[in-house]
């Protein structure tokens, strides 16, 4: 299992719970920065490569400050056009080049597999960022981590969970990378909501039902009544081979206020990776949620940036030394108070 200091992060196969839960207290132990109580200076001279070959708003720029708050600098490179990839190079070369200009390297990539091959010629970790509709372990972790907070808020851990996914679980990597890392869990239920031809990888199914889990797959959100989580989910639209045949689902499996009182319990925390298609014609999760205190959506983008920096703290292996690099906040900021 992962050890962390000086390894890569590619896949959620890495992780063991104990593994997850020290992710976790780091998290914690995060707070006191990300909200500009103090700040630190640990990573003060390392430079993260910040590679985005797809686009990319909140795992981008969380990842970005993440390093930033811990001291480090962080270096971009954005697009497929704009790097040498466009013109033939191959994942290992470019990944041999990027790494001597880097301590650490978050990658995004269109392609399944492309993060790993890219990690084989790299001098330092890589952190995959999503990998097409493989794997995006970062964002599996921030959701775990958000799901144990609003499962604590209620008085309960993560055992026992019932988490309702909805939408594209075939091309979801969000998906897949959490419904895997939950598996470490013990008696958690899936009800697994999306049409027949958007449905759950067989692999991940296999995951959940041979580690003992409950597994319900449906094409309607009627009966998860009882669930404690509802993880909604975008279409992904580009990773279809036709526009047209995206178009099909577009607001297939819509949530607002009306269907969330019809099929939810009022305890039911709602989720969503983020971008929500907030399309007229898709609007997967109504902005009449949007003041709705179970609405964890933009809880699990804050708690990104606690997460990543553990991530970034434990690979460089500084996470006992944060504090002796503490430094004051001079200016004005209300962020606590959030
Ligand atoms: C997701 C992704 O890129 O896989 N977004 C994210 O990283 N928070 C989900 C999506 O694009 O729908």
């Amino acid at each position: 299992m992962i050890s962390f200091t000086g390894e890569h992060i590619l896949s959620v196969n890495q992780f063991d719970r104990e593994a997850v839960e020290r992710v976790f207290t780091i998290a914690d132990n995060m707070k006191p920065y990300a909200a500009r109580q103090k700040r630190t200076t640990v990573l003060d001279g390392a430079i993260l490569g910040n590679l985005f070959f797809e686009p990319s708003t909140r795992t981008r720029v969380s990842f970005g400050t993440a390093f930033n708050l811990l001291g480090g600098e962080v270096r971009e490179t954005v697009g497929m056009s704009n790097s040498a990839l466009a013109k033939g190079e191959s994942l290992y070369d470019t990944a041999r080049v990027l790494s001597g200009y880097s301590d650490i390297i978050a990658m995004r990539h269109p392609q399944a597999g492309s993060v790993a091959e890219f990690a084989q010629g790299s001098r330092v970790p890589v952190i995959n960022g999503g990998d097409g509709a493989n794997e995006h372990p970062t964002q599996a972790l921030l959701d775990l981590y958000t799901i144990a907070n609003e499962r604590a808020y209620f008085g309960h851990g993560i055992d026992g969970l019932h988490i309702a996914m909805i939408g594209d679980l075939k091309h979801g990597r969000t998906v897949h990378s959490l419904a895997t890392m939950l598996c470490l869990f013990k008696h958690i239920k899936f009800t697994l909501i999306s049409p027949k031809d958007l449905s759950m990888p067989t692999h991940i199914c296999d995951i959940i039902v041979n580690s003992g889990h409950e597994l319900i797959v449906t094409e309607q959100l009627e009966g998860i009544v009882e669930a404690d989580i509802c993880y909604q989910t975008r279409v992904q639209e580009e990773r279809f081979e036709t526009q047209e045949l995206a178009n099909q689902y577009r607001g297939k499996f819509r949530l607002n206020q009306q269907i969330y009182t019809q099929h939810f319990k009022s305890q039911t925390v709602i989720m969503h990776p983020l971008p929500r298609d907030s399309r007229s014609e898709a609007n997967e999760l109504d902005n009449d949620l949007n003041s709705h205190p179970n609405l964890a959506i933009f809880r699990q983008t804050d708690n990104g940036v606690l997460v990543r920096m553990a991530l970034f703290a434990l690979t460089l292996g500084v996470e006992n030394t944060i504090s002796d690099f503490d430094q004051e906040v001079h200016w004005y900021s209300n962020k606590s108070k959030k």
